[in-house]
């Protein structure tokens, strides 16, 4: 009976669901019908506000004026309840009171900063960077914001590239699963809830393949490696609803992806039926005169129409032009049309022209931005996307009982570096509240432990003047803590590195603080993999601890004193050398596949250098220690219509309670095309107390056997199959520590 019910309440709110879409899409038409051409290209036009730039500036006073003329369709980065009600009460003066849209970069976070992006990844937690995301959206639209750019779902195999900060690492597998979490959390159950934002699925396509890891720099791939590697997040993002795209400033094999039809159209609204809107980065339409793709503003803003680019972010060409390629007959009012529709559609479902105020509650903003729930999540979510790399003889987790700790370097009393790039400072709003290390570390700390503190070196600069005083205050106690790292602004947009080793002297102040003898705990602050081999080599203990956000003292020194147990593994390849770049767990294995013993020639090793990692994609220590055992295949052989579990027997052996990570890769060993050595296709984060065993099953599908072999059908190039043969089936701690291995066949 219970089904039945369930059964008739899902398809009554299918039939409403559909009910409403339709509704919505009559009411677009009506306004759409009352609309002049100038109007319509308004709805197009979004333009930069005041608060901050996040792109070259266009100084443009008479934006009121344009408003009132209903010539602007959105604005971004404008910020707070008060702000954003003053520019929608110019946009009910325009002739057909069209709202405004506000978009803001709410990356990680608004008020409450969350870890960096790739922070989050390291918790392998899609819950918990799912209710990350919902803070977020919670925040950010109790002040106004009606849509974020986020989640960024660019797959990032260069460390070089400032913007591996924003994403989820070098794997599509777990990309793709942190890409629904987080589109989830930004649009909540439903757009039109009022704590509900937009998410936009950015930046299409494949601009982490920036070549050199420069960013904006040009990206040169097969169709297989962008089917197979950096479209499957989009694609998990569309799945999740995602309501907006974003473009990416990269030509994609000499197209800029803002004019390239292919990835817009056929794939993004064609194949995969995107109903959405796609914005264009900043000002990418009129840099296609930069690529070299076309020649002007006007040729410009016809590609970029054509292509699929519906919103025009800051760049004025679709404003300036439109209207004329109509007028020449370049372009039909129905393509304008149909962008347009896709707008305000969203603006209907956001409720926005029921009540194009309703976001700008000034008591529900005070209310929610000041909400002590969200700190108490941000310290939770920040303690697990803590990497422990090394843990030498135990030496962490701190007693609390120490006398005397010295805690030096020139990160620990820093506050705004914690929140990393892409923070929020909300004008008027103490949106600057971070717990700084120290204070972190003040907190803990009983009142028979002095904490003693020297800066030692700056973060950059070859100054070591301040080592005298930190090897003073080292002597003078048990442990040693020194945090460094790189500045916050080192990683993120435009700020790509062609030297990612840790700057300054600091290496140089911790081989001085060795040098007398006292344990060192390190913690690494950073956006980015960075290369740190002295550190890696001579450190008893290593903590990464990325760029945390506001509870970033609370939760650094809750993994320190073992209130929380590290449980966060690597989303990405952390490189020996910059030379390795790009480096991936996933690569082919090659005719002449590459040994680390250096004695075998002709193969496809470096001769200085090994291929492997510093530290492996899926690495992170614990302070227990885990066994996998007993791994069982219910079946050795599978039809495509079939599946196998897989299970897998996990032990805590250690003393204390944890999480581990359990990953499990597959190795397709014969394709059609070379496949890579292994790659990952599910894993399970799982909580073991002290000396308990839990056994975990994976269910193997065709899906995960599958890839795309080239084959022709239906004039597609490329065919998602899965090719009868042998499979490898590994059950790793990390891509590099594989602890139990089971053969499968598929046939046919
Ligand atoms: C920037 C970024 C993009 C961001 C946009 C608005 O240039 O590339 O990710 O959402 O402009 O700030």
């Amino acid at each position: 009976m219970k089904n039945i019910i369930s059964v008739i309440f899902f398809i009554l709110i299918s039939i409403a669901a559909i009910a409403q879409r339709k509704s919505n899409a009559q009411k677009v038409d009506s306004v759409l019908i009352l609309m002049t051409l100038e109007e319509k290209i308004g709805q197009l036009n979004q333009y930069n506000d005041d608060w901050k730039a996040t792109g070259p500036v266009t100084i443009d006073n008479k934006k009121a004026d344009q408003i009132r003329l209903g010539q602007v369709g959105s604005l971004l980065n404008t910020l707070g309840t008060e702000r954003t009600r003053s520019w929608q009460n110019i946009a009910m003066q325009s002739r057909l009171k069209i709202p405004l849209l506000f978009g803001q970069d709410v990356v990680h976070g608004f008020k409450t900063t969350f870890p960096i992006p790739l922070a989050e990844a390291a918790s392998w937690d899609l819950d918990a960077m799912q209710l990350s995301a919902r803070i977020a959206a919670t925040e950010a639209s109790a002040s106004g914001i009606h849509w974020t750019f986020a989640p960024m779902v660019d797959i990032a195999r260069d460390p070089r590239w400032g913007r591996v900060m924003e994403g989820a690492g070098e794997d599509p597998y777990l990309g793709s699963k942190i890409a629904y979490a987080r589109v989830k959390g930004f649009q909540g159950t439903q757009l039109g809830d009022v704590n509900a934002v937009m998410a936009c699925a950015k930046h299409f396509a494949a601009y982490g393949a920036a070549i050199g890891g420069r960013d904006y720099n040009s990206v040169d791939m097969s169709d297989r490696l962008l089917w197979e590697v950096y479209l499957p997040p989009f694609k998990a993002a569309l799945d999740a609803g995602a309501a907006t795209f974003m473009n990416s400033f990269n030509d994609l094999n000499g197209v800029p992806a803002t004019g390239n039809k292919i990835l817009q159209r056929d794939i993004l609204k064609g194949k995969w039926g995107f109903t959405g809107f796609v914005v264009s980065d900043w000002g990418s339409i009129g840099e296609m005169i930069n690529h070299g793709n076309v020649k002007n503003d006007y040729e410009a803003a016809w590609s970029a129409i054509t292509a699929g680019s519906d919103m025009d972010m800051e760049s004025r060409c679709y404003k300036n032009n439109l209207a004329q390629l109509v007028k020449d007959k370049k372009i039909t009012v129905s393509l304008i049309d149909d962008a347009v529709r896709r707008i305000l559609l969203k603006k209907f479902e956001l409720g926005l022209f029921d009540d194009p105020f309703r976001f700008c509650n000034a008591e529900r903003e005070q209310r929610e931005i000041n909400n002590p729930e969200h700190a108490k999540v941000a310290r939770e979510i920040a303690a697990k996307s803590i990497v422990l790399l090394k843990n030498t003889n135990s030496l962490l987790p701190l007693s609390k009982q120490l006398k005397t700790i010295a805690f030096i370097g020139p990160l620990v009393k820093a506050l705004k570096q914690n929140k990393g790039f892409w923070d929020i400072e909300v004008p008027g709003v103490d949106s600057n509240f971070i717990v700084s290390q120290w204070e972190g570390l003040q907190n803990k700390v009983g009142a028979n432990t002095q904490l003693l503190y020297a800066k030692g070196c700056d973060i950059e600069g070859d100054d070591q003047s301040g080592f005298d005083e930190a090897l003073e205050v080292a002597k003078q106690s048990e442990v040693v803590i020194l945090s460094i790292g790189e500045r916050r602004d080192m990683s993120g947009e435009a700020k790509s590195r062609s030297n990612i080793n840790i700057p300054g002297v600091q290496e140089e102040l911790l081989k001085a603080l060795l040098a007398t003898g006292k344990p060192v705990v390190v913690l690494i602050n950073s956006g980015r993999p960075l290369v740190f081999n002295y550190t890696a080599d001579h450190a008893p203990a290593i903590l990464y601890t990325w760029w945390l956000g506001s509870e970033a003292g609370n939760a650094i020194a809750d993994v320190l004193f073992g209130d929380v147990n590290p449980s966060a593994k690597l989303p990405i390849s952390f490189p020996v050398s910059v030379g390795q770049i790009p480096i991936y767990y996933s690569h082919f294995n090659t005719g002449r596949p590459a040994t680390n013993d250096s004695s075998h020639n002709y193969n496809s090793s470096y001769n200085d250098l090994s291929i492997f990692p510093k530290y492996a994609f899926g690495f992170g220590l614990s302070y227990t220690s885990f066994v996998y055992s007993n791994l069982q295949l219910n079946k050795k052989k599978m039809k495509k219509n079939e599946q196998i579990e897989a299970s897998v027997t996990i032990t805590n052996t250690g003393k204390a309670d944890g999480e581990d990570i359990v990953q499990l890769y597959i190795r397709d060993e014969v394709g059609s095309i070379a496949r890579p050595v292994k790659e990952l296709k599910d894993f399970r984060k799982i909580k073991l107390n002290a000396g308990e065993t839990k056994t975990i099953r994976f269910i193997i599908t065709k899906e995960k056997l599958s890839f795309y072999a080239p084959h022709s059908v239906n004039n597609q190039q490329l065919q998602w199959v899965a090719e009868p043969g042998d499979f490898e089936l590994m059950i790793g701690a990390s891509a590099e520590d594989i602890k139990l291995r089971a053969r499968f066949e598929l046939i046919k």
